[in-house]
């Protein structure tokens, strides 16, 4: 989705703006641009497509002596991609750069129409900009123009603004989107995303809700509500340029599957206090875990499939009552709570716009809410009443891998907890528990990742179809839904998974000679069931790939392919499969000869409902 990269100091700014454009790709985007402060005042470039064509523009008209600037990668939603549509976007003597959506920019497009205003684009931001120049000549004041501006804006945005009269100078403003500040050796940053400024340097501040920031090259204040102002309080951040690098895949994705396996232990290991379970580092008590009767959780996308089956083992481990929810739906029917329901919010980069939406929503109606959230002081994580940070690193690739993986790691651990807390289970119970998903889990996911090439072998046959069917009964259902967005949303072929005893219910009337359905089948108990399944579909011209335990009776006289996953704990067997269907989706999206890490019209991180 679209992002924000901004610079004002002693240095070239163009360098460094495109070097944050092309760390900012990997979010999605489909036009860029850059406008830039020099001593003939503001130049804008942009153009729709990649930064490539952007810098070939910059090539033909360089732009010199320029040591402020700032620059954009769109994703479109108002207009679609073009030239025009790309940022920034100039009003009168005002050029900003935004994220986010104006929801009320018709009413305010009309009222400028009024004031004779005329439009080039068909984009919210350039009514945003209108506005803001409209309060600006009446006010010359760039603080005031932006409190009055924002004032009449409905909706979530994230702005970096130059204003004419201010040469050397940007001004930052966020409510609903992100935006990070940094201070470096030669300047002061602006960007919606950490990573485009690991390349500068390593101290930031996060941008609260509302909050405006100023930025000299010598300088950087912030303002709230109030009228004073503030120095940012900064921190330093753990990552490091290489940790946004391939270092050596072939692609991002590929590389953050093989980081799982030290994404889960530094995820998991914090919170194992002399072997137990234990999340007192994150401000929970077993006191506080034995209050929660009922959980709902709530997330996007793959974070929602990763509560899926967290829910699995909440229900399974710890006896707890737990429904997970589509955070987009979740305002729509509000689901009933009990006493002692918790709420839990999931999300990787702790800025999804549902999600961030469902857990206000929760807060409102006073329930106490848990985050679980990998990016570091995003506002889903400042927002719940407790975050659990996930270790992951940075993740590039738009599909997510690592941050899936210990989102369900840190929700096993969760469940270990609270059967813990609960007396559900005893000290040995627990610690063997705890053992198993901070020491079989990655071990497990390392052993499937040698054998990769069996994996790949595998997806030819995925990759010359047009339909194929992730197959499981409970938590292997829950699993098969991620196998099924993973591989669907990577190679574009269409892929969807069913409950294995539903697939009767009408959907086996689409399997064809030939139709590949992949069976997951970790849980021992629900074997012969799902067998029985992998029969009926067979028997109709099925080709069948089949996940199952080691121990399993004979899978391949069922089965046409047999991926064998460890017995030792249900911890072990669940990473070996998860990690095998990431592998199928990336091995069969990289047959294709598909852009892996940027599928089309996707975004790493959705900030608009
Ligand atoms: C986008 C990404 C998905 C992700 C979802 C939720 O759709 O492409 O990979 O699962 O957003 O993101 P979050 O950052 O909240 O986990």
């Amino acid at each position: 989705m679209c992002g924000i990269i901004g610079y004002t100091g002693s240095a070239n700014a163009v360098p460094k703006i495109t070097k944050g454009l092309e760390v900012l790709e990997y979010r999605g985007y489909d036009s860029v641009g850059i406008a830039a402060r020099t001593s003939d005042g503001v130049t804008t470039v942009k153009c729709r497509g990649r930064i490539g064509s952007l810098e070939e523009k910059l090539e033909r008209n360089p732009i010199e002596n320029c040591t402020c600037a700032i620059g954009h990668t769109r994703w479109a939603t108002h207009g679609g991609p073009s030239d025009v549509n790309a940022h920034p976007h100039r009003a009168g003597r005002v050029v900003l750069v935004h994220n986010g959506i104006i929801e009320n920019y018709k009413v305010l497009k009309e009222e400028m129409m009024k004031k004779e205003v005329t439009f080039l684009s068909e984009t919210d931001t350039e009514v945003a900009a209108a506005v803001l120049n409209d309060c600006y000549a009446e006010t010359g004041d760039p603080m005031t123009a932006i409190r009055q501006a924002t004032a009449k804006m409905k909706g979530s945005y994230a702005f970096g603004i130059l204003f004419d009269e201010f040469p050397g100078e940007v001004w930052a403003v966020r409510t609903g989107s992100p935006l990070i500040l940094a201070k470096g050796q030669d300047g002061y940053y602006l960007a919606s995303d950490m990573t485009a400024l690991l390349p500068f340097t390593k101290e930031y501040y996060c941008l609260e809700e509302g909050q405006l920031a100023h930025l000299t090259p010598t300088s950087a204040v912030l303002y709230g509500s109030d009228e004073n102002p503030k120095v940012p309080d900064w921190s330093i951040t753990a990552m490091t340029p290489e940790s946004a690098q391939k270092g050596g895949f072939k692609h991002f994705m590929l590389k953050e599957i093989f980081e799982q396996p030290e994404a889960i232990m530094k995820s998991v290991s914090p919170r194992i206090v002399d072997g137990l379970p234990n999340f007192s580092a994150d401000g929970i008590t077993a006191d506080f875990w034995r209050q929660v009767k009922n959980i709902q959780i709530v997330a996007c996308g793959s974070a929602m499939h990763a509560g899926l089956v967290g829910g699995r083992l909440l229900e399974e481990i710890a006896g707890v009552p737990t429904s997970s929810y589509i955070a987009s739906e979740f305002r729509y029917h509000p689901p009933l709570a009990v006493d002692g329901t918790l709420v839990v919010v999931i999300s990787q980069s702790g800025e999804t716009a549902d999600t961030l939406a469902a857990l206000r929503y929760a807060k409102e109606s006073g329930l106490p809410t848990v985050s679980i959230v990998n990016a570091v002081g995003t506002t889903i994580a400042r927002e719940a009443d407790r975050c659990v940070y996930t270790y992951a690193g940075p993740e590039i690739a738009v599909a997510t891998t690592k941050g899936y993986c210990t989102q369900v790691s840190v929700l096993y651990m969760m469940a270990a907890a609270i059967a813990h807390a609960t007396g559900r289970i005893d000290d040995t119970e627990a610690r063997d528990l705890a053992r198993s998903i901070a020491e079989d889990a990655p071990k497990a996911v390392l052993d499937m990742l040698e054998r990769s090439e069996e994996l790949r072998q595998m997806s030819a046959r995925l990759a010359a179809r047009e339909h194929i069917f992730y197959i499981g009964r409970g938590l292997d259902y829950a699993m098969s839904q991620e196998g099924a967005l993973k591989l669907k949303e990577i190679s574009y072929i269409h892929c969807e998974a069913y409950a294995a005893g539903e697939l009767k219910h009408g959907t086996i009337s689409l399997i064809e000679e030939g139709t590949p359905v992949i069976a997951i089948t970790t849980e021992a108990a629900l074997y012969d069931k799902t067998e029985s399944n992998v029969r009926e579909v067979r028997s109709r011209g099925a080709y069948v790939i089949m996940l199952c335990r080691e121990d399993a009776p004979n899978p391949e006289t069922s089965a046409d392919e047999v991926i064998y996953l460890p017995t030792k704990s249900t911890a072990a067997s669940l990473f070996a499969a998860m990690t095998a269907v990431q592998m199928l989706a990336y091995e069969t999206a990289d047959r294709l000869d598909l852009d892996v890490d940027r599928p089309r019209n996707l975004a790493k991180s959705v900030t608009v409902e």
